[in-house]
């Protein structure tokens, strides 16, 4: 068992042991390395200034995503290669990235300029054809305080590819990879400060840590965990990390999707893309690119946030949840899995350990909505999944699963009630718009008001019936209501 955290960063090796092991991997790289070109402004993975790269050996090469350092903590990457925006230049020369930044005035006070140059040269690793489309989808999460998006937009379209180059050029992965692939499959074990990490290589082992130690903190991709730990919500005694448990499986088949806990929202996105086009479009709103890079589908359900946007898909497709303890895995449907307010029904030595999605059907209907503040990184102020059978013009099944309208994602069994056996009409759907408000019971917040909610839950069924009867490529916004009550917002933990 190793007692040090390994990593690379920017191609050089360090051994992590005691105390710094718990710390932000921002704060290693800018206060430990001087590797101050990585930036920290809101610490919660939402505005991207601290936008690194981070390779992870997989299939015999290091596959590099970018992630926020700020939500990262050092513990989680054991085994990891780190490449920072100073890591992207050869000898002290600027890449072609930041030469175009520089001669289009991308950069004004500076904060935000590595972090859209780390995601640049993120989209320049797939493709070396930029288009505005690629440009813009590839920066949701990178904000620019001085507003500059003009200029750093021309310089993303104008960068000179011919002398860039790709991370697995400018770093010889030969040395590190076989050390740090070796190191992946490694437990590791470590205490410092009143602190302890665990890294177990089986989920034998995992659940058997997880019943000894009633305060265990598993953490997969941290991007709940570390906003929360940040903004001081949470301070956990003893950790585990679920990184070495090989919970990153993803089969698709014809009829469904079975993927492992640790699968990330990116790859579950592309994966969805072929068989399930509804759930890939709906997953393209979440988040930004560096937190669907880290955030995992086991976490974003263990979450268990009424808000957490993967899961109302799962409740109308009535996805099986495989959990692994003491005693071995067991299947609960997700419809049983939350017994409260970001209460499960795990047993305390159990983990999620994969996740089986069946597929709708062909002639069955299914939609996907998510309503927030604004477009692209906001968390939902509703949500819902609509899964539907008609028999020529009767609905004979139907399952509705709306976020954001109770303490958790909620099945809706009245208003389907009141739908099936009915004709696919106008009129069906008015009133069952006024079933649904009578089934919820939402809360004002931040996000919305109790009464915005209550308009949401009436008009989404209006939607889909629109939709459904009279199908167009619009895209998914919800007729105008009452709109929020324009609070501030109140950061990013999911609450
Ligand atoms: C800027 C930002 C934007 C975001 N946008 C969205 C969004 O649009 N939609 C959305 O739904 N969420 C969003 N999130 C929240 C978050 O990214 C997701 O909930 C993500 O899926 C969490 O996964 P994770 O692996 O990072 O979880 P972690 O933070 O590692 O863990 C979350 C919880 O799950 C538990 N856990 C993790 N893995 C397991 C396991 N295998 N078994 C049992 N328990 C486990 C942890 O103990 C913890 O309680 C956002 C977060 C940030 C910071
Ligand atoms: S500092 Fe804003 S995302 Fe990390
Ligand atoms: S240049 Fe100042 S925040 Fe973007």
């Amino acid at each position: 068992m190793r007692d040090f955290v390994l990593i690379y960063v920017n191609g050089q090796r360090y051994e992590l042991r005691g105390a710094q092991v718990f710390q932000p991997l921002s704060t290693f790289l800018r206060s430990g390395l001087q590797l101050t070109g990585t930036k920290v402004v809101c610490a919660e993975g939402d505005c991207g200034s601290c936008t690194v790269f981070l390779g992870r050996p997989k299939s015999g090469t290091l596959q590099y995503r970018t992630v926020c350092a700020c939500i990262q903590y050092l513990y989680q990457l054991d085994a990891c290669h780190i490449v920072t925006v100073e890591g992207l230049c050869a000898d002290g020369k600027l890449n072609p990235i930041q030469e175009s930044m520089v001669r289009c005035q991308g950069s004004q006070c500076g904060y935000c300029t590595p972090g859209f140059i780390v995601s640049m040269q993120a989209l320049f690793e797939t493709d070396t054809v930029m288009t505005e489309q690629r440009l813009r989808r590839g920066l949701v999460g990178n904000l620019c305080r001085c507003t500059g998006y003009e200029p750093i937009f021309r310089a993303g379209m104008e960068v000179e590819t011919k002398n860039l180059h790709r991370l697995d050029e400018m770093y010889n992965a030969a040395g590190p990879l076989a050390e740090l692939a070796r190191c992946a499959d490694e437990p590791v074990r470590l205490a410092a400060d009143g602190k302890n990490f665990f890294k177990p290589t089986s989920l034998a082992d995992a659940a058997k840590f997880k019943s000894e130690h009633a305060d265990c903190m598993v953490i997969s991709g941290g991007t709940d965990l570390g906003v929360q730990m940040n903004k001081g919500l949470r301070e956990p005694k003893t950790i585990m990390s679920a990184t070495a448990l090989n919970l990153t499986d993803l089969q698709v088949s014809a009829d469904q999707i079975i993927a492992g806990a640790g699968v990330s929202i990116a790859d579950l996105e592309s994966a969805a893309a072929a068989v399930l086009p509804e759930y890939a479009r709906f997953l393209a709103w979440f988040g930004s690119p560096p937190i669907k890079n880290a955030g995992t589908l086991g976490g974003n359900i263990a979450n268990a946030s009424p808000i957490g946007d993967s899961m109302p898909a799962l409740f109308v497709l009535n996805a099986q949840i495989e959990l692994v303890g003491l005693n071995g895995p067991r299947l609960i449907n997700i419809n049983d899995f939350y017994i409260g307010y970001k209460k499960t029904a795990a047993a305390p030595d159990e983990l999620i350990s994969r996740i089986t999605l069946p597929l709708p059907k062909h002639g069955e209907l299914f939609k996907l909505y998510k309503v927030s503040k604004r477009k692209d990184l906001d968390i939902s102020t509703f949500s819902a999944a609509i899964w539907m059978k008609l028999d020529g013009p009767t609905i004979s099944v139907v399952r509705i699963a709306y976020g954001g309208v109770g303490p958790k994602i909620m099945r809706m069994p009245q208003t389907e009630a009141h739908l099936i056996g009915g004709k696919f009409s106008q009129e069906i759907f008015d009133s069952a718009a006024q079933a649904a408000v009578a089934e919820i019971t939402p809360i004002s917040d931040v996000r919305g008001s109790a009464e915005y909610r209550q308009l949401l839950a009436a008009n989404i069924l209006r939607k889909f019936y629109s939709e459904v009867a009279a199908p167009s490529n619009g895209d998914h916004k919800v007729p105008a209501g009452k709109n929020g009550n324009g609070w501030p917002r109140r950061g990013r933990q999911m609450d």
